[in-house]
């Protein structure tokens, strides 16, 4: 199977997931495209779905599901969405798309996350994959050279990219992150970041990944 038809089988395989009469949540990239292709399956059986950027609130529209906004819910049943890495332990690097505010939003708020990948995204340690982190945009430099002193890496602004907030993304290149927890929390820290891509403190309940002898299920 191609990556992209891992993805779609991921994708699928969540829909076990959804517990009719609901609302879910429903994240960014080409793995969840898939599975909003597939929710539409469901639609009838769900009360909508709160989007995780713009792109994706476009997607379920277009596939006839009702998109409803956040501060208007009590409760989101389950949140579906992929992610660049994952470690064994569930911890996440999400962001690639560059939508990990409304993500980690959407995730903390959820009762259960469910993350869909094919399986190049598991990984031992976290940090191959360039740890993305919104910023506001006049702090770039100053959060650049807090990174740069105080953290470790090489952070690189990403290039003609402003994100549905109307932000930058700095990507953080080269970073062994041994303790995701406590660097996503140091990140935080840093005037003028508005989230990091590290899902630790709230990291995916279960991760669904997808492999060539079938969907792998892990948990935390
Ligand atoms: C979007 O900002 C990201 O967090 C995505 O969830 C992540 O990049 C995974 O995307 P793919 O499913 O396209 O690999």
């Amino acid at each position: 199977m191609t990556q992209d038809e891992l993805k779609n089988e991921v994708a699928k395989a969540a829909l076990q997931y959804i517990t009719p009469g609901t609302i879910i949540g429903v994240g960014t990239g080409s793995t969840a495209n898939f599975f909003i292709d597939h929710l539409s399956s469901m639609k009838d059986s769900i009360k909508g779905a709160v989007a995780s950027s713009i792109d994706t609130a476009n997607r379920l529209k277009r596939n006839g599901i009702p998109v409803v906004n956040l501060n208007a819910v009590d409760e989101i049943s389950v949140y579906i969405d992929g992610a660049d890495e994952s470690d064994h332990n569930l911890n996440l690097i999400k962001g690639g798309g560059g939508a990990l505010t409304r993500e980690k939003i959407v995730a903390a708020v959820a009762n259960q996350f469910v993350c869909i990948a094919d399986d190049s995204k598991l990984v031992d340690s976290l940090g191959k994959f360039p740890l993305p982190i919104e910023v506001i945009p006049m702090s770039a430099n100053y959060v650049k050279y807090q990174i740069i002193n105080s953290i470790g890496g090489n952070p690189v602004l990403r290039e003609e990219l402003t994100t549905d907030n109307g932000n930058l993304i700095l990507d953080i290149h080269g970073l062994e992150i041994d303790d995701p927890k406590n660097l996503e929390n140091r990140l935080n820290n840093i005037v003028g970041v508005v989230t990091n891509g590290l899902f630790a403190n709230r990291g995916a309940d279960i991760l669904l990944l997808g492999s060539q002898n079938g969907v792998n299920i892990l948990k935390s």
